[in-house]
């Protein structure tokens, strides 16, 4: 019989230690939850502000993937600085990325258009 009661008493000790836990982490839930919405209505009267949230969520992953492949291809013989320093038209892209290629960069024909598009964007920026 004691046995079996120190068992059960195991067994609510163990389970109230695992209540205890989970109400104290949905009371910290709660609290930032509560937090929340008293921060909302300054961002919700600006409807304006609201859009411009979403322009900077959603950047364009061509222009990522754009922008990893100068990152990947430019950063080789010469700090990226070099790149982002140079502001440049289109046309003048075009010389400097075909002397890379002479200074021995390796694109396909669509890496080289990729790049040139790309860093002519950043320019007239
Ligand atoms: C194989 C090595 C190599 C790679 C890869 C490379 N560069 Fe260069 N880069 C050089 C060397 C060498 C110089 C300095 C001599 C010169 O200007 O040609 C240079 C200079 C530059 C300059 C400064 C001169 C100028 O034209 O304004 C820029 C900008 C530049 N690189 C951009 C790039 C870009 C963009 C890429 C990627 C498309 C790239 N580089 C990839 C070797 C490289």
């Amino acid at each position: 019989m004691r046995r079996y009661r120190r068992y059960a008493v195991a067994v609510i000790v163990a389970v109230l230690v695992v209540a205890l836990g989970v109400l104290a982490a949905g009371c910290s839930g709660n609290s930032e939850s509560d937090s929340q919405p008293s921060s909302q209505p300054p961002a919700s009267s600006g409807g304006s502000s609201a859009s411009t949230g979403t322009t900077d969520g959603g950047v364009d992953p061509a222009v990522q993937e754009a922008q990893q492949l100068v990152e990947v291809r430019c950063s080789m013989c010469h700090s990226l600085d070099r790149v982002w320093a140079a502001k440049k038209t289109r046309d003048e892209w075009v010389v400097s990325v075909d002397r890379m290629k002479r200074n021995g960069l390796v694109v396909t024909e669509e890496e080289y258009a990729t790049i040139v598009d790309h860093l002519a964007s950043l320019s007239n920026k």
